[in-house]
């Protein structure tokens, strides 16, 4: 029997996320991508958990990364930028993976522009987590640990 750990995170960033630390301060601190992925992944690994990175601004290499997913990951923590307020192509990828996932955004979507309060994944997701920065994917995370059966 070959013994299978399911702690395999994909976590993935979408457009214009390779910008943070251009972007407006207020809403996304000052951390670039790769301090926040530096960052996620020694929180991940304090539980446990082993996380691989995705970031593209294009939405179709979002969708055919989701659809190669199948056998590599155990679960999915996504922050698609605009994308989640209206993609329906992720939407419907993020669907085919049939793995658990959680939609975390770095700034409060809810006390912002009424578009941003619109979320095309969220009942896909577990949970969502806003405006808790990089502190929301440890929050993620710890989501996401008991629906990996392990
Ligand atoms: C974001 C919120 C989105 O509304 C926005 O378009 C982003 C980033 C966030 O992390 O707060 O690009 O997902």
């Amino acid at each position: 029997m070959t013994f299978s750990p399911r702690n395999r995170i994909e976590v993935m960033h979408g457009v214009n996320l390779d910008q943070l630390g251009r972007r407006a301060s207020e809403h996304y601190g000052d951390m670039t991508l790769t301090e926040l992925e530096t960052r996620i992944s020694t929180e991940a690994g304090d539980l446990g958990l082993l996380t691989r990175f995705f970031h593209t601004n294009q939405e179709g290499d979002f969708v055919e990364h989701l659809h190669r997913l199948e056998g590599l990951a155990d679960g999915i923590v996504l922050n698609p930028g605009a994308w989640t307020h209206y993609s329906y192509a992720i939407r419907d990828a993020l669907e085919i993976t049939g793995l658990p996932a959680v939609e975390v955004h770095l700034s409060d979507v809810q006390h912002r522009e009424p578009w941003r309060r619109v979320s095309v994944i969220e009942d896909l997701c577990l949970a969502t987590v806003s405006g808790e920065g990089p502190e929301g994917y440890r929050l993620a995370f710890e989501r996401i640990v008991p629906e990996l059966g392990r």
